[in-house]
């Protein structure tokens, strides 16, 4: 991997750390194309990253070389494929510094993880009267699941306000919580606003009161450091598509205590030890959680981008990312008529605005003819939209292959939009 190599040919690449960003960005193929005629500016890494060479040729590798189903033949092929799924499997456990590998669940991406909570812990543990505890700044997988297993159990629903700055109200968080609580569902970094939670303090509080604590890690675990043992969350949701590696794959980390004592989610192959039609005897964890063929090139796929991330060290990221954040807020915040929903005190690189002068479907599409691509709608998180009462926001969402020369760009954009909507 080119790291501190001179060989760059975009503007800014070197910081503190040593790490050549501007060679970095030439291992994501995908970047170096032109879209309408422009440079891409990719600006939507909040929706979904691009992926390196290292993880395009690891899926190829594995299709072209060791394609065979995982845990069952006892030839080659076989083998190599349950190898290279395990190891992926190792690697996640480093990722997150799980204490046992066991408690990596497989599944398709962090809205599974959550719908598998919901499904297999919480749906037999609730029961009238009882309460699951979200914030208002949840992404729709993170509400929806919920609303649901509260309507199969009569259970309810209640809500942790954020304030004016996008920040959950821990006053309120503390009122909350009460005896009646039975889990307590956070995002880890709001997908809409940037805002990074107080995580640490709120499981903590949780804890006294012995409730247990998911985190919806979907825009996290790209963007921080992740230590789940030092949160000790009892589960943490995230996607490898946001995490530079392939769609349709991602990851339930639960406590072993709570992931031995559910019931599966899905029953099929794999999660089980022997079948009669009597009686079925499930697997161990994790297996138990995993049934039918898995997503094998996507976890071979996965566990390659996780490498890749690990290589250049996620300290390094957070670092990087926060220059282009604070980089980002200067050049943006003068422009006409631009106002920033979410100005959380501890933010990532999420930018969500509003202009005056167009709304945001109109300023995606204006800057998607400049080569800019940034998304515009409510994010998948429409509560949100109300309590800041936009109909929508345009977001610029950023990844350490981002630059200066790319938020430029976007400013360029915007102005561009504020020349055509509002003669400015
Ligand atoms: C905070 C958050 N939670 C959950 C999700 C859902 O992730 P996926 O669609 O990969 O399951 C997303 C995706 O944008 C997200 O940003």
């Amino acid at each position: 991997m080119p790291l501190a190599s001179s060989q760059s040919s975009t503007s800014v690449t070197q910081t503190a750390s040593g790490v050549d960003w501007g060679s970095l960005r030439q291992d994501f193929p995908i970047l170096s194309q032109l879209i309408h005629g422009q440079p891409l500016v990719y600006l939507d890494n909040a929706a979904s990253s691009q992926k390196p060479n290292a993880v395009i040729e690891a899926i190829d590798h594995y299709y072209r070389q060791d394609n065979a189903n995982v845990h069952r033949g006892v030839y080659t092929l076989s083998e190599r494929a349950t190898q290279a799924y395990e190891a992926a499997r190792d690697k996640v456990q480093s990722f997150l510094n799980t204490p046992e590998r066991e408690e990596i669940i497989f599944v398709r991406g962090t809205t599974e993880a959550i719908n598998l909570v919901a499904q297999s812990f919480a749906r037999p543990r609730l029961k009238p009267g009882d309460e699951i505890l979200i914030s208002a700044m949840e992404h729709h997988s993170n509400i929806v699941p919920w609303q649901m297993v509260c309507k199969q159990t009569g259970a309810q629903l209640k809500v942790v306000p954020i304030n004016d700055n996008a920040e959950i109200v821990l006053h309120d968080y503390r009122k909350l919580l009460n005896e009646n609580t039975r889990l307590v569902a956070i995002t880890h970094i709001s997908n809409a606003l940037g805002s990074i939670n107080p995580v640490q303090e709120m499981i903590a509080l949780a804890h006294q009161q012995s409730i247990p604590v998911l985190l919806d890690g979907a825009q996290a675990a790209p963007h921080l450091t992740v230590d789940v043992q030092a949160l000790d969350c009892d589960f943490y949701a995230l996607s490898s598509h946001k995490i530079y590696g392939p769609t349709g794959i991602g990851v339930l980390y639960g406590k072993s205590s709570w992931l031995e004592a559910m019931e599966p989610y899905q029953g099929g192959g794999d999660m089980i030890s022997s079948v009669t039609f009597e009686k079925t005897q499930y697997n161990v964890l994790p297996y138990k959680f995993e049934a039918g063929t898995p997503h094998i090139a996507g976890v071979v796929g996965f566990g390659t981008a996780l490498d890749y991330v690990s290589e250049i060290g996620l300290g390094n990221i957070v670092e990087r990312e926060q220059q282009l954040l604070n980089y980002a807020t200067q050049t943006l915040l003068p422009l006409q008529g631009l106002r920033i929903i979410g100005t959380a005190r501890h933010k990532a690189g999420i930018i969500s605005f509003v202009l005056e002068s167009a709304h945001p479907h109109d300023i995606s599409t204006i800057l998607d003819q400049q080569g800019v691509a940034i998304r515009a709608g409510h994010h998948c998180a429409m509560p949100v939209m109300e309590r800041f009462k936009v109909p929508a926001t345009a977001r610029a969402s950023l990844a350490f292959y981002n630059n200066e020369d790319d938020i430029d760009r976007l400013a360029e954009g915007i102005k561009e939009v504020n020349r055509i909507f509002g003669g400015v």
